[in-house]
Order: C-alpha cells, then structure tokens, then sequence
C-alpha cells in the first residue's frame, strides 16, 4: 500500500489580530478622526487600555505585512462596539491609509488589551483628574463613560488641551453626550467637569495644562483646592514632554506613581500614534 504524505493543517496562530468590520468613521479636522469597529465576543479590556490595532497588508506591496500601532480603546468596557480617536499623519505608515477607512471595511485588532489608565492602578480617593492633549483624550472618552468612575470618586475631572478649539470636538461631542445617555447619564449626574483649553487660537480658556496646574487658574476656575495626595487621584495622557511636565508637577504635589502591580496616586500613559 502506498503511502500519500498529507500535510498536517496549519494551526491557526492564537494570538494573530481578529480581523474586525468599520462601522462607522468621523471626521473633525484635517488632523483628528474617529471610527467604530466591531467588537468580538471573547474581546474583554478595563476602561483606559489599550490594544493593537491595523490594517491589512496592502495588496501589491513591496513587502506585504500588516502595519500595527498602539491604540488606547475609546469606547468604554461596556460597549457592544469598539472605538477609536486617532491622528491623520500624511506620511504615517498606518494613519495615512486608516484615515481613509469606510463602513465595511476591514481593520486589524490585537488580542492582548493593556495599560496603566485603569481604576485598578489607583487606590481610593475622593476626586479623579484626567489630564489630556491631544489624541490623549482617547483614554478618558473610556473612563468618564464607565459606571465604576463614578462609583468610586465623588467628583471626575476631564481636562483636554489642543492648538485650536476645532480639535477639542471630539471630547466636547462626548462630554455633551454624557447627561442624556440612557445607560450613564445617571452614574454621571453632576460629578463630571470638563475644562478645554487651548494654546494657539483665542478660547474661553487658553494655555497648556501645565500652566494652569502651576498657576493655580485650573484650581480657581473649577472652585476645588489645589491637588492634594489625601483625596486626589490623576491620570495624565499625551505626548511624552506633556506626560513628563505634568507629572513633575503631580509629583511636587506630593502625589506617588501607581502601576497595576503596586496601586497609588497618580498613572501616566503615553498618546501612541502620532
Ligand atoms: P503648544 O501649542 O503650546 O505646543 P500636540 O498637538 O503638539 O501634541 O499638542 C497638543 C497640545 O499639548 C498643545 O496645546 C500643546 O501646546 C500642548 N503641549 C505640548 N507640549 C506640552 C508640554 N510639555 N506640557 C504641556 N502641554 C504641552
């Protein structure tokens, strides 16, 4: 009897992207954009992570391989839907093709969601600050939707700091949204504030957060003390100079670092793409 080798078949790579469907894309600047992307049932993350996302190799590339960056989830743990706030690089390997997304196309999602912006990394307070520039907000359009941030803290603070006010519509549209949702807007009640600013156009508030911080004008405008370790806890997401001012400050404050190992004061995360 002969024997016929058959190849075994390939074992599907466990840990390779699911490929996921767009559902929905915004557009609020030549820089800033928005999508939704369907969510698998096995995709389980804490509000403030983030993951891997893509797109798929680009049919008749030199060297066709999927391009993959860090993106912080934006839609919250609940969510039936995933969502992303991301910046349109002209030149930008991923964002120069990802800008373009339209409903029912394809987009690559990693399995393995992670990060430091997470309740689990803080120990208890009585205030919450989400300090953010830029796509930094990302992160925190998560958090200030998810039911545990107001269980936990009395008061949640979202700041939101970009060049010009038309960058700001992505974390106004939210905000604004907050008080009517049908499934937050109770958790939320009057315990959310939310202060833009802006450093290079006349707003009603102007200057970078770290200003405000040091000044004390933030503190004034929201009528609460300056930050104090006993009650406050602060998140901070944005470029790296941003994250590493900002926490200078937290930390003049008096406020220690917190991870997910070893939970405390204040967490920082970098804004990924851009
Ligand atoms: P500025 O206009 O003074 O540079 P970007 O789009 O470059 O990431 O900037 C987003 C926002 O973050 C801008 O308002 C910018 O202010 C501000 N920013 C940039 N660097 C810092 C920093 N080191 N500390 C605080 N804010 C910063």
């Amino acid at each position: 009897m002969s024997e016929t080798a058959i190849a075994a078949p390939k074992p599907a790579n466990p840990n390779a992207p699911t490929e996921e469907k767009v559902l929905s894309v915004e557009h609020y600047t030549d820089r800033l954009f928005s999508f939704r992307i369907s969510r698998p049932m096995s995709f389980r993350f804490r509000s403030g992570e983030f993951v891997m996302i893509g797109l798929p190799a680009e049919p008749g590339a030199e060297k066709p391989k999927p391009i993959l960056r860090a993106y912080s989830v934006a839609s919250p743990s609940w969510d039936e839907e995933l969502e992303f706030f991301s910046i349109k690089v002209e030149d930008g390997p991923l964002t120069s093709r990802l800008q373009k997304i339209q409903p029912g196309d394809t987009v690559l999602l990693g399995r393995k969601p992670v990060g430091t912006l997470v309740h689990d990394a803080l120990t208890p307070g009585k205030r919450l600050y989400m300090f953010s520039t830029g796509t930094g907000f990302a992160p925190f359009a998560s958090v200030i939707r998810d039911p545990e941030t107001y269980e936990k803290f009395d008061e949640v603070i979202v700041t939101h700091t970009c060049r010009e006010v038309a960058e700001l519509a992505y974390s106004q549209k939210i905000v604004e949204s907050l008080p009517n949702d049908p499934l937050i807007g109770e958790f939320v009640g009057d315990k959310l504030k939310y202060f833009p600013s802006v450093t290079r156009e006349e707003f009603k508030h102007m200057g970078r957060i770290t200003d405000l911080i040091e000044t004390g004008a933030l503190f004034e405008h929201l009528n609460v003390p300056p930050l104090n370790p006993k009650t406050d806890r602060v998140m901070i997401c944005g470029s790296m100079e941003m994250i590493n001012d900002t926490k200078a400050l937290v930390e003049k404050a008096g406020l220690d670092e917190g991870s997910n190992a070893a939970p405390s004061q204040f967490v920082i995360e970098k804004a990924f793409v851009g």
